[in-house]
């Protein structure tokens, strides 16, 4: 029998993509899990439509369609704590979040700071339901003290080293982290906060961490740690990255490092957008504690116009799973972090879109095309040629996150209960429909 001229066609939706220039009614054609063919209705297309099966064609008409979204961010636990996650629930996370490739950070048991680590979880994720890309370590064993084999990471598959959860504190070391990974043009991403003024603190220090007597990680430590980095980025010329921004003094020292042409990029999750410390003393829920702290309603507001102004490029969830024995405690012994993948669209739809900060668009350029570019990814795009990995959702569709629901093995969200608009419809990874709401 002839092989079918297509494998799947995305019908009647509203295309998305700010690099295609366009947000226009199409039709996608896809075949051998590329893009081959984007076009509006025509009597061709819809000869073409008749010969295809019944679930070769998904209807997407009132749905928008956009680039697979990119999650630079993600931490999947596996090696060594595959009760919080692994890579398949990870994978599985990610589709029911509309997101096709995922970054995944090397603080692991043991750490990806070697070849044979970043080789494992590529096997894991074979046949996953997101492509995974792997971070390693800028440091051994993250510890600050000695570089890893960057070279050996890079020649493995690793697509930018970062020491995620810790701050590189020592700055000749950085540096040289900063030389090495010009050499082999990747990106650093940095976790910063200044240790000597960041460590021991449980949530942003505040009057609400003096009202609640709760031990401070002070802005001030994340902007010093920004612009020390920033000007090691400039003497070296390498692609520095700031992972998580969430004080004012950073988002300010990362719009004038940009300004001067420095090789910056930057990142925000959408807890910092969405959420203040006010919250903590309401509730104490500890899926309220992560590093860096949520922080003031000027820092919220801070992140909000760096996205908007482009100075922050890129929206990360940094999904963070932990399972419920080191949640269900007292706060300051909590261990940081939330679960993000499944809620991150419909935040920004809620609260970036729906509020006029950003239109669909923005949030696509800052949800797929940046992230995939700042990390030399496949995607981000669906011009014709490139591969299938697409999301359809429901724009205004509403819904209430259910911890039930999750698909991730963690359940830390402090969202269970909050309403959004806008929700993943279908996933599309390769061509394949992988998630489907
Ligand atoms: O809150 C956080 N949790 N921040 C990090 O940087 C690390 C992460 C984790 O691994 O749990």
């Amino acid at each position: 029998m002839a092989s079918k001229k297509y494998d799947l066609v995305i019908k009647g939706g509203r295309v998305i993509d700010p690099a295609l220039g366009f947000g226009k009614d199409a039709d996608l054609f896809i075949k051998d899990g590329k893009i081959v063919k984007i076009e509006k209705e025509t009597a061709t297309t819809r000869k073409d439509l008749k010969s295809l099966d019944e679930n070769q064609v998904v209807d997407a008409s009132g749905k928008i369609v956009v680039p697979g979204l990119v999650d630079i961010h993600v931490h999947l636990r596996e090696p060594g704590r595959e009760g919080a996650e692994t890579v398949e629930t990870g994978c599985q996370a990610a589709a029911a979040g509309g997101f096709t490739s995922i970054c995944c950070m090397p603080n692991t048991s043991p750490c990806i700071d070697n070849q044979e680590t970043v080789k494992f979880v590529q096997d894991r994720a074979t046949n996953a339901l997101a492509r995974v890309f792997v971070v390693g370590a800028i440091t051994k064993e993250l510890a600050g003290k000695e570089l890893a084999e960057i070279g050996d990471l890079v020649k493995a598959g690793a697509v930018a080293v970062s020491d995620d959860g810790y701050y590189l504190q020592n700055p000749d070391i950085m540096r040289r982290a900063l030389q090495y990974t010009r050499m082999f043009d990747i990106p650093l991403m940095q976790h910063a906060e200044d240790r000597f003024l960041c460590d021991g603190g449980v949530m942003n220090e505040s009057f609400q961490s003096s009202r609640l007597g709760l031990e401070g990680s002070p802005a001030v430590g994340e902007e010093i740690a920004v612009l020390r980095d920033i000007a090691l980025c400039r003497i070296t010329g390498a692609r520095l990255h700031i992972q998580h921004v969430s004080a004012r003094g950073a988002v300010e020292a990362i719009r004038k490092a940009k300004a001067e042409g420095i090789n910056v990029t930057a990142e925000v999750t959408p807890h910092h957008m969405t959420l203040t410390d006010v919250e903590i003393g309401k509730t104490f829920d500890t899926n309220l504690r992560v590093n860096p702290p949520i922080r003031t309603e000027s820092d919220r507001e801070a992140v909000i116009e760096g996205l908007v102004d482009g100075t922050i490029d890129c929206i990360a969830s940094d999904h963070a799973p932990h399972p419920e024995e080191v949640k269900d405690c007292e706060f300051d012994k909590a261990a940081p972090g939330m679960i993000g993948l499944e809620t991150s669209l419909g935040l920004v739809k809620t609260f970036l879109i729906d509020k006029g900060f950003l239109s669909w668009a923005d949030a696509v350029r800052k949800m797929s095309y940046n992230p995939a570019r700042i990390l030399n990814l496949e995607g981000g795009t669906l011009t014709e040629g490139s591969i299938a990995d697409i999301t359809i959702i429901d724009p205004d569709k509403k819904w209430t996150v259910r911890r039930e629901k999750f698909r991730s093995r963690s359940r830390n969200s402090p969202f269970v209960g909050w309403r959004l608009s806008g929700q993943v419809y279908r996933t599309v990874l390769g061509g394949r429909v992988v998630f489907e709401q």
